[in-house]
């Protein structure tokens, strides 16, 4: 079959700094996704958008190609409004455990398609798999009908959401192109935009621990994304968050579930209950409920039934005991003053070096492993008293998570640690 355009012509137009034609751009990732185009042009191409960028008609119709990659899907017969969350991922990043029952048990409903980790940050999957019997794939019926029940679905995106994000996600993997705005807001959006939420709430990270360290860039990002989402009919707004030091009090995977089961109770520490529920608010807000307040849902216990309800309708048991560590170490504070910096990423490697995360998709987790930390920035703290606990099945993995710690504590030294919330952005 005659092909309506030549890969090397994009390449090259790219490349020359040229602005694609919707037509160009849609051809190119269809083909891709058919296998019509090898990968060794499309990792010109993507080399290429690294350094040209991409114009916003541009990233429109590369997003939209994504999206027409796979199917987008119509929620529009629940009958309640839909809103969805996605952060860009951090150390402690626990929000979607209790956020979405929280959102649901307010009268929205929370569709919330979630991957597993890479790296040093945490995967939602990995947490909701450490509760015994858990199950993280649905076939559609079950997904929408959980929907309808309970308001609130966390579970694994199917092969059919966004698949040319898949390919391209993983050559840009391995040629050095995952660090481009304009590639990593059509990939998060893409995905998004196919779920079929209404409405859209983005956890910018910023910080150590984050994709992005570098705050301006990170409300790039948050514009760029904002600006596809309302483009798409998605009702969008981005908060921009601290991740200079990890979120709540734990980083790992059952301790992460343990921590939010704490926050659905109405405890839990105050960084994370008050992220839940500024998201919460958004979330509310931009579905058409900004009359509702999410903090009644939390008091009242109306989140905790709900969240029971979700992790049983996929056959998990919300009263079993979490797996715990077969080994603890403790790390006692080094001096007394104020706490100034928990540097989020050390803590994020240490997790994932004490068997939380994985270096590679194939990998296992530990449900078990993890470290949990006694402060946060800007509290008091004495000399000697327990202050990071690592956790872990194997204790030749502490070594290791040790030396990814050190430096990582400051007291009473010159950092700034961010304002949790560092911005707002709207279309
Ligand atoms: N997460 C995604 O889904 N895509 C990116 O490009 C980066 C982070």
């Amino acid at each position: 079959m005659t092909q309506p355009f030549d890969a090397i012509d994009v390449i090259r137009a790219k490349r020359d700094g040229r602005v694609l034609s919707a037509d160009q751009i849609r051809w190119v990732i269809g083909a891709y996704t058919a296998g019509q185009v090898p990968d060794e042009q499309i990792s010109a191409l993507l080399m290429a958008v690294f350094f040209r960028g991409l114009d916003g008609d541009e990233l429109a119709a590369w997003t939209r190609a994504m999206i027409d990659s796979g199917v987008r899907k119509d929620l529009s017969g629940l009958g309640r409004p839909t809103a969805d969350k996605h952060s860009t991922g951090g150390v402690g990043d626990k929000t979607t455990l209790p956020l979405a029952p929280l959102v649901a048990a307010c009268g929205v409903a929370v569709p919330q398609l979630s991957g597993r980790g890479l790296g040093h940050t945490g995967g939602t999957l990995d947490k909701m798999e450490s509760i015994p019997g858990w199950r993280a794939s649905l076939s559609d019926t079950e997904y929408l009908q959980q929907l309808h029940e309970v308001g609130a679905v966390i579970c694994a995106a199917g092969h059919d959401l966004a698949p040319a994000d898949k390919l391209l996600y993983a050559l840009r993997d391995v040629t050095g192109t995952v660090e481009s705005i304009p590639l990593i807001a059509s990939s998060i959006m893409s995905k998004k935009i196919a779920e079929g939420a209404g409405a859209l709430v983005l956890d910018v990270k910023t910080g150590s621990g984050a994709f992005m360290t570098d705050p301006d860039r990170s409300r790039e990002l948050a514009r760029t994304m904002v600006g596809l989402g309302e483009e798409a009919g998605v009702r969008t707004v981005a908060l921009v968050t601290a991740m200079d030091r990890p979120l709540g009090r734990s980083a790992g995977n059952a301790v992460e579930v343990a921590e939010s089961v704490q926050v659905l109770a109405g405890g839990g520490p105050a960084d994370l209950v008050e992220l839940t529920l500024a998201l919460a608010r958004e979330m509310l807000a931009a579905a058409g409920r900004g009359d509702v307040d999410p903090a009644d849902a939390l008091a009242n216990g109306r989140a905790m039934d709900v969240w029971r309800a979700m992790v049983a309708a996929q056959g998990g048991d919300p009263d079993a005991p979490l797996p715990q560590p077969a080994e603890r170490h403790v790390l006692p504070a080094p001096a007394s003053g104020t706490l100034t910096r928990l540097d989020a990423y050390a803590l994020g490697v240490a997790a994932w070096r004490l068997g939380a995360g994985r270096a590679r998709k194939e990998d296992p987790v530990s449900a078990a492993a993890g470290v949990t930390w006694t402060a946060t920035v800007g509290e008091q703290i004495t000399a000697g008293q327990p202050l990071l606990e690592l956790q872990t099945d194997d204790t030749g993995r502490i070594p290791r998570a040790l030396e990814a710690l050190e430096g990582a504590i400051g007291v009473d030294t010159d950092d700034t640690p961010l304002p949790l919330v560092l911005d707002r952005i709207t279309a």
